[in-house]
Formats: structure tokens, sequence, C-alpha cells
């Protein structure tokens, strides 16, 4: 779920709904403001669906001074108008706004609120008549009712609170979901992402977990729960208005994918110097030296980014690396060796099933790295060490240059390392040189729409299923392959170990069954696929070969150029990504928002 708040501003109304538009990406199945002025002459309108149906609601009579915001990603209740927040208490006085889940809602429903009425199911709905009982019966102030209320509160949530009868202040508090103040020219917002205020101002302040914030037209006030005020610095966001714009993009995710080449010769620039020699910092290689094994976590599209990397990791820095899903190892923490090094993939640095797996480490005391798009995110700030993506902000929730971009990063990681142990085959991998050639590699496949977009439009329009196969890197690819065209196009699709799909999935191959076999440069498996792919053709399927060129013979359809066969994964996943654009956009769906998705989940 996505938040903002103004206070100060006459244009409150609007910097809201801009706010929201950027923080679209949090969630998007319904979404509200409340907007109020001096004269507490107060409006609340909420819509299901889009930010665009709630712009439709609001008219141009919603102006004020001050208000909040929400776009939400159902948890508890389904998207209805009822439940979309801001939620307010019984008499209306107190507004809420919440990311996050509150684990004893039940609970304080029980104990706290007895005979109230509530309108809808959620958790939020709960807080807030939890802090207007506070003020209520224990003639507290707003400020100590909110903060009884947190004291009470168990789980995760960002929260912006407004009392109706204090037109200009906003309560603010945070644990665990994201939150920042951004700081204006006599005024002040509170947002999930700094993305949402850029065009109102490039200064924020960081919020940490239970403090709380009081916020005023011209003042920042920080308290932690023992009631002292703290001082902060606040920096300024290195984000371009113009790098969260499509410009003349159809659909953010084209435009992403676009990039790709740039991004990768970018983290050329960024881990190497003029003369190719690779910089990361050398406390990161000495703790991966230390370890005698390497964990890596991650949740979806980073999850197969992983995998994609695993190869490389175990080749150059000589440990084994082992992948855990966020979701089940926050609960279901396997035995670790003896020196483990976690590394926590994460584009936004804010999935709260990878910090769950972080918190555990922390307490364990293992080293951890954060490799993330986001500088200051949760997964960052907590980690021993960060390492940064600087793919630019990615917007479409259909992850693509995050993926790419972390197996290049992951690639500097590992070649710094090797080099430190004085591995010959990183001695022998040239990083820099390699990725250009990756960069050119995916130039060449994206001057390839068209071809691409014609070989799958009649195949992938009107299936219910399809499968991704490959062999070694190639079955990592499929994987993330067949999630993109997943939750884009809402095709079922599995990626598949090719040799693996006799063993029984083979069963389900029929008549024009799609089959995207991806098959790059690698002799000693290329053989055995397309033995695979001969038998499924057998058996019906409607084939689609994507070829590393070295690997390509006569009737191939996709022709990749040749990359070092330690990042066949960035290059041969880009067809991958046009396919599943290409599928969604022929279904005549919204490519970059697709159904109950969102692309930060900051929720366990
Ligand atoms: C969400 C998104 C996925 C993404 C995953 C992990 O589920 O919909 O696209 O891959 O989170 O996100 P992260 O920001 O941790 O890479």
């Amino acid at each position: 779920c996505g938040i903002v708040g103004v206070v100060g501003n006459k244009h409150a109304r609007d910097i809201l709904m801009q706010g929201l538009e950027k923080l679209e990406y949090r969630g998007y199945d319904s979404a509200g403001i409340f907007v109020t002025n001096q004269d507490q002459n107060a409006k609340l309108i909420k819509s299901v669906g889009r930010i665009a149906n709630l712009r439709e609601k609001i008219g141009i009579e919603m102006a004020g001074t001050a208000g909040i915001g929400h776009t939400r990603w159902a948890t508890h209740g389904k998207p209805s108008e009822t439940n979309a927040h801001p939620h307010t208490s019984t008499d209306g006085r107190f507004v809420l706004v919440h990311n996050g889940v509150i684990e004893n809602y039940l609970e304080i429903k029980n104990e706290y609120l007895a005979g109230d009425a509530f309108n809808g199911q959620t958790d939020t709905e709960v807080a807030v008549h939890l802090i207007a009982k506070l003020a209520e019966t224990e003639n507290f102030s707003t400020l100590e009712a909110f903060k009884k209320a947190l004291e009470i509160i168990e789980g995760s949530y960002a929260f912006a609170l407004m009392d109706a009868t204090e037109p200009d202040v906003i309560y603010v508090a945070k644990n665990k979901s994201p939150l920042l103040i951004g700081l204006g020219d006599g005024y002040n917002m509170v947002c999930s992402d700094a993305m949402a205020m850029i065009r109102e101002t490039s200064e924020f302040m960081e919020i940490h977990d239970h403090e709380l914030v009081v916020l005023t037209k011209d003042a920042v006030e920080i308290h932690d729960l023992e009631g002292k005020i703290l001082s902060r610095d606040s920096y300024t966001a290195e984000l371009d208005l113009s790098d969260i714009g499509k410009g003349t993009y159809p659909f953010y995710m084209l435009k992403e994918i676009d990039e790709q080449p740039a991004v990768m010769r970018k983290l050329s620039q960024i881990y190497a110097d003029e003369a190719g020699k690779v910089k990361i910092d050398e406390a990161i290689v000495n703790a991966l030296i230390e370890a005698d094994r390497i964990y890596i976590i991650a949740a979806g599209t980073s999850y197969n980014a992983g995998y994609a990397s695993k190869y490389l990791l175990e080749d150059l820095v000589e440990k084994p690396v082992e992948l855990g899903i966020a979701s089940e190892w926050g609960y279901n923490m396997p035995r670790l060796s003896e020196k483990p090094f976690f590394i926590f993939l994460s584009q936004s640095g804010e999935t709260a099933d990878s910090r769950q797996v972080l918190v555990k480490a922390n307490e364990l005391g293992v080293p951890s790295l954060t490799v993330t798009n986001v500088p200051g995110s949760t997964l960052s700030r907590e980690a021993t060490f960060t390492l940064l993506l600087h793919a630019g902000p990615e917007i479409a929730v259909a992850s693509t240059k995050a993926y790419t971009a972390q197996i290049a990063a992951l690639a500097f990681l590992a070649k710094a390392t090797g080099t430190a142990i004085h591995n010959d085959k990183a001695a022998n991998f040239d990083v820099v040189h390699e990725l250009s050639i990756v960069a050119q590699s995916i130039e060449a496949t994206l001057s390839e729409k068209e071809l691409i977009e014609s070989k799958v439009t009649g195949l992938l329009e009107t299936t219910r299923n399809a499968f991704y196969i490959g062999r070694g890197q190639d079955y990592y690819v499929s994987m993330e392959a067949s999630l993109k065209l997943k939750e884009i196009s809402y095709i079922q699709c599995e990626g598949f170990a090719a040799g693996e799909l006799k063993h029984g999935t083979i069963a389900l191959i029929e008549d024009n069954t799609p089959v995207l076999a991806l098959i790059s440069n690698n002799p000693k498996v290329a053989a055995h696929t397309r033995g695979n792919v001969s038998e499924v053709a057998a058996r019906g399927a409607n084939v689609v070969t994507i070829v590393e060129q070295d690997a390509a013979i006569e009737g191939d359809d996709i022709v990749i150029n040749n990359v070092h066969p330690y990042l066949s994964s960035i290059s041969m996943v880009i067809p991958t990504q046009l396919i599943a654009y290409y599928a969604s956009l022929h279904r005549g769906l919204d490519v970059d928002k697709p159904r109950n998705l969102a692309k930060s989940v900051t929720v366990e």
C-alpha cells in the first residue's frame, strides 16, 4: 500500500493525488483521500479501483490545506469502498491511513472496543477506533492517544493520522513499513516512497521504527516512544523527475526493458575504474572470504535473479551458494553452515518477507549484504553491507531491469572476491568487457522487437497455458521467463528443467501447447535440450526456440548474440521479457499494473 500526506499547502488535494499516482505501483485496488482546512471544512472521498477512478470522483471542490491519502493492496477485507482508506472513528474525528498488518487486531477489538460498530473488515479501522477510544475514555490528547495505541498495537505499520479538530497537524509513525518525511518550502509531507513527492521537494528525512512524528507546516518533531524529542538531518534524494516519467513509451515496462543496455554500462562505471579494475568495498569481499557458505534470500523475480547468479558466484568465490525463498525462511530457517553469509536481493529493499529473514540473521549475528535498487531502504539500512543496483526507478510491477542489474552487480562481487582469492577463472573473467558485450547483445535483441512480437502473437493470444524449458542456466532463466509471462498475461506458465519434463509434466503437452525452449551456447547441455524439444514437438507442442548464436541451427526462431557463459542469463532473459510484454499487450491487459499484484509488498 502507499501513503501520502501534506500539511500547510493550499494545493493539498493536488499534491496528494499526484503523490498517489506515483505510488500506484504499491497497490491499486482502491484509494482514498481526506482533505481539510483551517475552518475544519473536511472531505473524505474513496473509490474502488485505480487512482484514475478516485480522480473522477473528486471533482474540484475538495480544496484544503492539509490531508492524507492512500492507495491499497488488500490484505484484510476485499477491495471495496468501505475497506478503502482513510478510515475514521465513529464520530469522524480521527482519520487514519495505514500500510502493514496489525497482528493483534482481533484481541484489540475484543479487549478495548467491545460494542463498537465497524463498517468494514480491516485491521486499520480497529486502530483508528482504538485511538478514539483512548482519547475519549482516558481524556488523552491526540498525541497521547496515538502513542498509547502504538504501545498496544503489534505488527507492522506505517500510519498517518489526522484529528479533524487539529487541521494543521499530521501524526505519523512507523514500524517495519516504509515511511519518509518530505520537506517543502513552508509546508511538509509524508510518503511511503520519495518518488511520491519528488515533484515538490528533493529534501527528505528518515523516520525509524518505533518513532512518532508530529508534522506541521514548519516543523518536524520526532519523538521516541519514551517521549524524548530527537534531532535528525535531512538528506537529498537523488531522483530525477524525468526518471519517473514514461516519456513517449506506452508502458513503463517497455521503457525499463529498453534501459537495460544503459544499466549494464552504468554498473561498469560504478563498480570498475577507468582501467577496468573492479571496485567493490573490501569489507564485503573479506566477509565473503570469511564465510563457508553463501545464502541468497529473496522473493519473486529477485529470487530468480539469485539462481541466475549462483553458478557464477560458486565458480569464482569457491563456496556453495544456497537459495532461500524469503517467505519460507522467515519461519522455516534450515540448519545453517558454521560461517554463513546472507545476501538479500531486493529491487525495492522493502519486501517484508525478506526483512523477516534479515531480522533473524541479525539476531544470529550472521553478516549480510543487501543488493538493492533503493538507497536507504529498510533492507539496506539493516544489513551489514549494501551494494546498489543503480538501475534507476523501476515502476512497472513486472520487474525487468532490476533482474538483469542484480546479476550484473553480483558478477562484480564475484569477480572482486575471486580476484582476492586468486581464483584462475576470476583472473580470466574481464567483467567490464563481458558486460559491454552483454549490453550489445541486449541492443541487438531489442532491435528485433517486431520479429519477437510476430513469433508470439498468435501463439500466446488465447492459450491458457505454456511452458518454458531449459537446462542449467537456461532452466533458471525459464523460471523468470515463466513468472514474467504469468504475472502480466495471466497465462499459466511453468518454467521447467527440460530433462525433467519426461518424468511427469510431459503429460500436459497436447496439440498446440506453446513450449518456449531456451538454448544458450553450453555444449554440455544444448544437444540434450534439443532432444527434449523433439519430444514435445512429437506430442503436438507448438515450439518456439530462443537460441544463442553459436548454438543455433537453421529454423530457430529467435537468435541471441553470444555472451560469456556466466552472463547468459542476462542476454537470454531479454526476449522473454518482450514475449511477456507482447502477450499482455495483445491480450488487451494493463501491462504495468497486472491484477492482484503490487510492486513492493511490505506485508508478510
Ligand atoms: C513483489 C513484486 C515482484 C517482486 C517481488 C520482490 O511480489 O510483485 O515483482 O519480484 O515483490 O520484490 P523486491 O523489491 O524484494 O525485489
